[in-house]
């Protein structure tokens, strides 16, 4: 049965007494509006913990000045009870006064160099330092054994990396794989912004992808691909930000290079940005 939490310290008691009865605490961060990508993540925050803790906070620090914020879609009552049928034990509801009590603009922020200055980076000034502020603000409240995140969002996936490995943070972190709906198109709380005529359109993203990498895989250089698949987007009626194949650390790899690859995409579809990936390996 899930418990819904919305204080600190009720939190920390809370899990202080199962750390105490020796169970291992596993952690599902999320801005809510949960689907099943989201529900995935805590069964798999199951299979490798105890008790499992969710969260659902929409971060303000992450989002852009002209971004989705005050629309972003918020559905509690339904995400708890998905999280339940899931077999997540923990609900934790913070307040913004309680996730930033010294205000929002007078946090302490937390910035990742390197990885947070490509892509999305470049594309979302800031985002990444909201992330990263607001997930070692959710760290250290949880405390958890094993934290999972999706790898829909690669490069967060990236930059909570760091930023677990640099702070020390003594958590393990799994990646949990994209869930996709039957045409193709990753499960996203923005789907649901896209028209009746968009919706089958944005399957697109991900048979671009598909390409993308069948032409890397075949041997041809990558601005050729890159173009090409900016060019096949456009031609969908996407604004694409960016269509790239980089290595899994994000770095651009030379033609031909064998090791692991990731086709990443960005594309707006009318008013909705969308953002999508498939890894694979060359050689
Ligand atoms: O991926 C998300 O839903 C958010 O970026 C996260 C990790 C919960 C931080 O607000």
């Amino acid at each position: 049965m899930l418990e819904t939490i919305t204080d600190l310290s009720a939190l920390r008691a809370r899990i202080d007494g199962w750390r105490r009865a020796g169970l291992r605490v596993g952690f599902v961060p999320t801005m809510g509006n949960l689907h099943d990508g989201h529900y995935s993540l805590v069964r798999l925050a199951r299979e490798r913990a105890d008790r499992v803790v969710a969260s659902v906070f929409v971060n303000p620090t992450q989002f852009g000045p002209n971004e989705d914020f005050a629309r972003y879609p918020r559905t509690p009552e339904a995400d708890a009870r998905g999280l339940d049928a899931a077999g997540c034990d923990l609900l934790w509801l913070p307040s913004v006064e309680t996730m930033y009590p010294y205000g929002v603009e007078s946090t302490v922020r937390v910035r990742v160099p390197g990885v947070t200055e490509v892509l999305e980076g470049a594309h979302r000034p800031g985002h990444f330092d909201g992330v990263a502020t607001v997930v070692a603000r959710l760290l250290n409240q949880v405390r958890p054994d094993v934290a999972v995140f999706g790898r829909k969002d690669y490069q967060q996936l990236a930059v909570v990396r760091y930023l677990v490995r640099d702070l020390a943070f003594p958590v393990e972190l799994l990646g949990a794989q994209i869930v996709r709906e039957a045409d193709g198109l990753a499960m996203s709380s923005r789907n649901q912004y896209l028209s009746a005529e968009e919706r089958p359109r944005a399957a697109e993203i991900h048979r671009c992808l598909q390409a993308m990498r069948e032409a890397v895989l075949a041997g041809a250089p990558r601005a050729q691909v890159e173009d090409e698949a900016l060019r096949r987007l456009a031609a969908a009626g996407f604004e694409p930000d960016y269509a790239v194949v980089r290595r899994d650390d994000l770095t651009e790899p030379a033609d031909g290079e064998p090791g692991a690859r990731v086709a990443l995409v960005a594309a707006r579809l009318g008013r909705t940005r969308l953002i999508d990936n498939l890894e694979f390996a060359v050689g």
